[in-house]
């Protein structure tokens, strides 16, 4: 074949395999994927009893039918590797195939955890070396969803950036590298798992997450159940929703909706940014403990459409003063997503002028936490807000 020839089908190979790659990609998470995950309550201790159980809890408290369909074991679930390099979960989890069946007997998908590193952030056995051989291995039990935490190769980073210190991006291009591996194991398995990566917001993942195969990437460190950390990750999100689409998602963390240390309009804030954010939705707390709140909150129909809005636009900042923040996300049918904020210690009014999202001639509101409809506004609405408080609303003509 003539140079020109083959240099033309090499390309058309390569945009139709790319336009088949983030097809696959798309389907896999068109709009952010929603779940539970054991890290954020059980850590450490997390059992096949407690998985089950949270799987049995997802289907009687109405959360599956209400989107949240993963069943994420996180770290702590790995034993031994044996003299093939097979690797062996501990005694707290007897059976991983089977736990996998039991979670898709209930209509769930069956996520897992593991790190590129030799061992993984708990100290237990990662995937560094044993990368093809892990990802068949999760295709073989079921596994529709892999959280890869980077951990222990940062120290490989380390000492590839020692080895070349020329190269400002040696430690960089060896953890793209890494997490490109495992997004080829994954995907030469045939299976269709959900490659989520987790390294803390590094070397900004949005812009090289979806290159490697992946549907979501953390873009922070850890949260936790505190009203301090959970707003210090959720407004600084301000930024990064030209990064966001069907297929590939920035990850603000795991829920921590009723773990039971922020008040109720405390997690009314947390689920509104998560949702204005398009985040993945994955509840990390005890499923078997939910006070009604807790329920109303992470089922909420209206918030939880807002996420999983089919246009797949991630919302961000509007104004910012002082303690309040207005952020606004757009909704398919030209409706738009309001989050009124108050950060401060008392009530406050919060207000938007509906003309600078295209309200022009005024539009109807749907307050989301009250469930009520508030009729047609023009011009400035205001909304009092309480401490530590929002109105969620949606907008539409
Ligand atoms: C952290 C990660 C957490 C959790 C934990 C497990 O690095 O951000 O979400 O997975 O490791 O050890």
């Amino acid at each position: 074949m003539p140079t020109l020839m083959r240099t033309f089908a090499v390309l058309i190979c390569s945009v139709l395999f790319s336009a088949a790659s983030s097809f696959s990609q798309t389907k896999l998470a068109a709009t952010p994927p929603m779940g539970w995950n054991s890290w954020n309550h059980f850590a450490g201790h997390v059992t096949d009893a407690d998985v089950r159980s949270a799987a049995d809890m997802l289907v009687s408290t109405g959360m599956r039918d209400a989107g949240y369909i993963y069943v994420n074991v996180d770290d702590t679930w790995q034993g031994q590797r044996d003299a093939q390099g097979v690797l062996h979960p501990n005694d707290r989890f007897p059976d991983m195939k089977a736990l996998g069946d039991y979670i898709h007997s209930k209509g769930l998908k069956f996520g897992i955890y593991s790190s590129p590193g030799p061992k993984t952030c708990g100290g237990y056995e990662g995937s560094f070396g044993h990368e093809a051989q892990d990802a068949k291995m999760y295709a073989e039990w079921g596994v529709d969803f892999l959280k890869y935490d980077l951990c222990s190769f940062q120290d490989n980073m380390k000492k590839a950036q020692a080895e070349h210190p020329d190269d400002p991006n040696a430690a960089k291009n060896l953890m793209i590298a890494a997490y490109r591996k495992m997004g080829d194991a994954l995907k030469a398995t045939g299976r269709p798992i959900l490659y989520s990566l987790c390294q803390y917001g590094v070397d900004q993942p949005w812009k090289w997450g979806p290159g490697v195969g992946a549907q979501m990437w953390r873009t922070t460190d850890d949260i936790d159940d505190s009203y301090g950390r959970m707003i210090a990750i959720g407004f600084s999100q301000a930024g990064l929703s030209k990064y966001a689409g069907p297929g590939h998602w920035n990850d603000p963390d795991m829920l921590e909706i009723g773990n039971g240390k922020m008040t109720e309009d405390e997690y009314k804030t947390h689920m509104s940014l998560w949702v204005i954010l398009a985040a993945p939705l994955l509840a990390g707390n005890d499923l078997s403990k939910m006070t009604d709140a807790d329920k109303s909150i992470l089922m909420n129909k209206d918030a939880i459409a807002i996420d999983q809005d089919p246009l797949g636009k991630q919302g961000d900042r509007l104004y910012q003063s002082g303690d309040l923040d207005v952020w606004t996300k757009p909704l398919s049918g030209g409706r738009v997503a309001v989050g009124l904020f108050n950060r401060s210690w008392d009530y406050r009014d919060v207000s938007i002028d509906l003309g600078d999202i295209g309200f022009k001639n005024g539009a109807s509101l749907r307050d989301v936490w009250k469930q009520q409809d508030l009729g047609h506004h023009s011009g400035v609405f205001t909304s009092t807000v309480p401490k530590h408080g929002v109105t969620l609303l949606i907008v539409s003509k």
